[in-house]
């Protein structure tokens, strides 16, 4: 008889964990960097190989506990620091060996699951989508901007079919009384042309307001950059994403980066250009029927990986030109 395996979504599951061990190989030892220490999942596997060292980053001081217990256990070996990945360059790891830098973009179990942080459509109460270290909240967002503004962000960000309406509603209700979270899930469900069978109405719209509301563009984007920085050659950077926004924008940084295009500001001109990454697999690598079937937010992700095959520091790209149009809709909040 085969046992059936019963979800259990109670607890966090690093997601695609075998196969970042895998591609890092933290068996013969170096430095790496977690930019999304979360619950420690990843970190914690790492530093069970001997001669490794960890730096961990997250935005959310509610990390730190979990971090504070590696530390008891690997004094030597793991620093942790609260920050966002955005600022990884002022670590000055130039020097530093660094083998691997990780990526594991979204949300823990915790964080979704935390009423405060109110991430989640199933939460009650004040709008906030805040990771850690923010500037506003969701509820200044839905709040300040004009309606076109809140259109672009859920077309954008959300891929939102009715985001004219949603957002025109949700400025005509905001004259009249304040838009909580199950106000707004309200508002969203009865914008809805078509009633979406498969998943929640209000999926889209929550997470453009993430994403909008934790700058995960630009994050992402910097994130990238400042890592492929502090990689050494031979290095890898991995990088797990969970919607098709943040995939684009890794496929395309590390493609380009991969097919004659990128340059180091020290190499004459004349020199034949060269390609600072090499990718091995142009498919992502997702998790198996199995993995889904133990850890069912784990279906939508996608790990991508490249290896650095040179030793520069400073390196041309045009990442940010490219999704500049993003970038302007994360600058609205300048007004708020
Ligand atoms: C999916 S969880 C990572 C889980 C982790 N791999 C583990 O095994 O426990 C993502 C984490 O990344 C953090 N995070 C997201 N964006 C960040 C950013 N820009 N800078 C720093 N941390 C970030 C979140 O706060 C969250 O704790």
């Amino acid at each position: 008889m085969i046992a059936t395996i019963v979800p259990d979504v109670r607890n966090h599951y690093p997601v695609l964990l075998r196969e970042i061990i895998s591609i890092i190989t933290p068996q013969y030892g170096g430095t790496f960097i977690d930019c999304t220490f979360g619950q420690g999942g990843y970190t914690k596997k790492i530093l069970s190989f001997e001669k490794t060292k960890v730096i961990a980053i997250d935005r959310d001081l509610e990390s730190l506990k979990k971090a504070e217990k590696i530390k008891n256990k690997f004094e030597d070996r793991f620093i942790f620091k609260n920050i966002k990945f955005s600022e990884l360059i002022n670590l000055k790891l130039k020097d530093k060996n660094v083998k691997g830098v990780i990526f594991d973009l979204g949300y823990s179990y915790t964080q979704i699951k935390d009423p405060k942080k109110g991430l989640s459509f199933e939460a009650i109460g004040e709008l906030n989508m805040k990771m850690g270290i923010n500037d506003f909240s969701a509820k200044e967002v839905i709040n300040n901007l004009d309606e076109k503004e809140l259109a672009q962000i859920f077309k954008y960000f959300g891929d939102e079919k009715d985001s004219n309406r949603i957002a025109h509603n949700i400025v005509e209700d905001r004259a009249t009384r304040e838009i909580t979270t199950e106000e707004l899930v309200r508002i969203i469900d009865s914008s809805k042309k078509k009633k979406n069978q498969k998943t929640h109405n209000a999926t889209k719209v929550f997470q453009a307001l993430r994403i909008f509301v934790n700058k995960e563009i630009s994050e992402l984007i910097y994130g990238l950059i400042n890592a492929a920085k502090v990689v050494k050659k031979d290095g890898i950077i991995a990088v797990v994403t969970f919607h098709s926004l943040e995939d684009k924008i890794v496929k395309y940084f590390f493609k380009s980066l991969s097919e004659n295009k990128s340059i180091s500001r020290y190499m004459p001109k004349g020199v034949e250009k060269i390609n600072l990454f090499k990718i091995l697999s142009k498919k992502p690598i997702v998790p198996t029927k199995k993995e889904i079937q133990k850890n069912p937010p784990s279906r939508s992700a996608k790990l991508r990986y490249v290896i650095k095959k040179e030793d520069f520091y400073d390196f041309e790209t045009d990442i940010l030109e490219k999704f500049d149009h993003l970038i302007r809709i994360e600058n609205f909040s300048t007004r708020l």
